[in-house]
């Protein structure tokens, strides 16, 4: 398609991002278990500093988010100068490509990979690649054999989301070993909070021992505050100082930091939600696979239904959809036989679950 002006070729091949929905035309109470948000909403001192934080807004905000990187920095234990804080880690991303590639560059990442990677690197003029995974996970081997001379970049979620699986250290060190020393790994660190997993590992040890790997993170999913849009990322000096220089001075809202500060102040209430979210994702699994549907194993804030056929899975989504709850399709992800759904509250699993049983019930109807 040409739109008339000199774009780069690249932009016109995004396919925009489709967003999981959030209304619908319904009586029912709405369910929205289509962007994998906390479903217990922000710690209330979040909201409060958020609140507290609105009575000047003639001024910019701090632009390099000190007090925030300080907070981060203490948290988790990295240096605040190898920090840097996004308008969520989607801005991160689209920093990376833009920064990290030029025309010819090739962006690489698994076949299900998270979407963005793909628009961020068509936005920066790159060639995005995607590599064939193996039951639904990141197949390392894989992505070896995709890298080129030209590979730049190479994005691994992690965990992935939509399939919710991860990848082990072991495995990225693996991958890591392979990439040429000027290409960069990113991982994708959005859910690691809620991964127990002895094996994982958010890349945090990767970034600590090399020049070429940043680890990205978010606000959004434990914590709560999508709507404030922040995230941030971990990598060496050099790196976080190439992001600086094409980094808008004033990227993050003041509303936004001061949440997220307070946010990270509130550990007990981010721990409370990843135990509810750690109790729920096991117990819906089980519900559903008890049902005969298959379910993969996930250790983010979501499930990956499998309906084996894609009409079947549309089916679902709209018998979903007249019960009130909003699910997402991923067929943008080559998953058309599979609905995503957030781990809600208790009681948004239990009218899922009694939800698809009726729908299963209807079927032999
Ligand atoms: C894997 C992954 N990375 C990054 C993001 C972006 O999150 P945000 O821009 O809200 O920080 C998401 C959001 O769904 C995600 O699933």
């Amino acid at each position: 398609m040409s739109s008339g002006f000199d774009v780069k070729d690249t932009i016109m091949q995004i396919k925009p991002y489709v967003p999981g929905e959030s209304k619908m035309d319904t009586d029912k109470p709405i369910r929205q278990l289509a962007a994998n948000e906390a479903p217990l909403g922000a710690s209330p001192k979040a909201i409060e500093a958020a609140q507290g934080s609105v009575a000047q807004l003639n001024r910019y905000p701090e632009g390099g988010a000190v007090a925030l990187r300080e907070k981060i920095g203490e948290r988790f234990g990295f240096p605040a100068e190898q920090l840097i804080c996004g308008a969520g880690s989607d801005e991160i991303i689209a920093l990376i490509c833009q920064a990290f590639t030029s025309e010819g560059s090739e962006v690489l990442y698994s076949q299900h990979g998270f979407l963005m990677y793909k628009i961020s690197a068509l936005a920066a003029g790159a060639t995005p690649v995607s590599a064939p995974e193996s039951d639904l996970r990141m197949d390392v081997d894989s992505m070896i054999d995709a890298m080129t001379e030209n590979t730049r970049i190479v994005f691994v979620a992690n965990p992935n989301n939509p399939t919710g699986s991860y990848s082990t250290k072991a495995e990225l060190e693996r991958l890591h070993a392979a990439l040429p020393e000027d290409a960069l790994l990113v991982i994708d660190a959005a859910y690691s909070e809620y991964v127990d997993a002895e094996a994982y590992s958010d890349g945090s040890d990767l970034v600590a021992q090399n020049k070429n790997v940043v680890m990205t993170r978010t606000f959004s999913k434990l914590f709560g505050l999508a709507a404030l849009r922040i995230g941030w990322a971990y990598g060496s000096k050099e790196v976080i100082d190439i992001l600086n220089r094409v980094r808008g001075p004033f990227n993050v809202s003041v509303p936004a930091q001061a949440a997220a500060t307070a946010a990270l102040d509130d550990w007990d209430w981010a721990m409370d939600a990843k135990h509810l979210n750690n109790r729920l994702l096991p117990a819906v699994t089980q519900r559903l696979r008890g049902m005969g549907l298959t379910v993969y194993d996930s250790v983010g804030n979501f499930i990956l239904i499998d309906f084996s056929d894609a009409d079947r899975a549309t089916a679902a989504d709209a018998f979903l959809r007249s019960e009130g709850i909003i699910g997402r399709g991923v067929a943008g992800y080559g998953l058309p036989t599979c609905l995503r759904m957030t781990i809600g509250t208790e009681d948004d699993m239990d009218v899922l679950t009694q939800a698809l049983t009726r729908f299963i019930e209807s079927e032999s109807a």
